[in-house]
């Protein structure tokens, strides 16, 4: 299967997930608002954890609760990033983001239920025993919240009115936190489901999760905002320090490839069974959205 075509199917997975996970709700508005926000996106996140599941010989149907997990995840985030207080967008995977189609209420709270749920979702008796769940949840909690993801996002808030643009050590103190968290629990978690060693997978995942941030960087100057499905020159207009910015568009396209390259090299110990992983940090440097 090509690349494409694997990423598809596994994203096809996960959505069958995610539509079980909501189907046992109503029709009030913060549920279809919630059920609108899992759809779409490219399902990286989710393919990573099927990926590295299946790189420990574990099916994706026994790991599928928690690629599910970490798009609710993911997609909270993206409904409150889009919001007016945060980045004020109204365009999000082609489509009105939640905010823009129902109200700020709802977006804030079809977030926080999208959050819960991908706690729900790894309780999931499939993911393994008490104890494996647990590693899950602690890992998951530690990676969205105020050391993760919610710290970058207040970083990246806190650099928009900065007098002062971030150095280049400190985007990246502020990417690991924003994007990087969750590409590494992402990529970890089907080592912690198979009971092994997640080191080479997280090593991955840093390198992974910084590239796929400078391709962020550098799409918001040169994509097309109509294949990526939002606004772009966001950056720019917010007078924002970013790869860009800091290494210019030649210096933050070297970088990406030497993060892939990185990212390759971690994966070294799985041999070939890596491949698509492989070519997962590929794809993450030549997306167009
Ligand atoms: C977008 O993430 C937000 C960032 C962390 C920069 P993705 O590009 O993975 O978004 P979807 O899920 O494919 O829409
Ligand atoms: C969003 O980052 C990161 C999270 C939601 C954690 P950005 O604000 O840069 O992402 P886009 O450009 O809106 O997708
Ligand atoms: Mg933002
Ligand atoms: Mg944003
Ligand atoms: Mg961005």
């Amino acid at each position: 299967m090509s690349f494409p075509a694997l990423l598809a199917d596994r994203a096809g997975l996960v959505q069958t997930r995610l539509d079980q996970a909501l189907a046992g709700f109503g029709q009030e508005p913060v549920v279809e608002a919630m059920r609108y926000a899992v759809r779409g996106g490219k399902r990286l996140r989710g393919f990573l954890v099927l990926e590295g599941a299946a790189l420990h010989g574990i099916d994706p149907a026994q790991a599928v609760s928690a690629a599910a997990a970490i798009e609710c995840l993911h997609a909270y985030s993206l409904v409150h990033d889009d919001l007016p207080c945060m980045d004020d967008d109204a365009l999000r995977r082609g489509q009105p983001t939640v905010h823009v189609k129902w109200d700020e209420a709802t977006a804030v709270l079809a977030g926080d239920a999208l959050q819960t749920l991908a706690f729900d979702l790894l309780c999931d008796p499939a993911l393994g025993n008490a104890e494996t769940r647990l590693r899950l949840v602690a890992g998951l909690a530690q990676a969205s919240g105020a050391g993760g993801m919610v710290l970058g996002q207040a970083l990246d808030m806190a650099a928009e009115t900065a007098t002062t643009p971030l150095n280049l050590d400190q985007i990246i103190r502020l990417q690991a936190g924003k994007t990087g968290a969750l590409f590494e629990w992402s990529a970890q978690a089907g080592a912690v489901i198979a009971g092994a060693d997640p080191a080479p997978l997280r090593q991955y995942a840093t390198a992974l999760g910084l590239a796929f941030q400078v391709a962020d960087d550098i799409l918001d100057v040169t994509g097309d905002a109509a294949k990526a499905g939002k606004r772009l020159g966001k950056d720019a207009d917010a007078g924002k320090a970013t790869f860009v910015s800091l290494l210019g568009l030649e210096g933050a396209t070297q970088r990406a490839a030497d993060l892939v390259a990185e990212a390759e090299a971690a994966l070294a110990p799985y041999g070939d069974s890596a491949r698509t992983l492989i070519e997962a940090a590929r794809f993450v440097i030549a997306r167009e959205s």
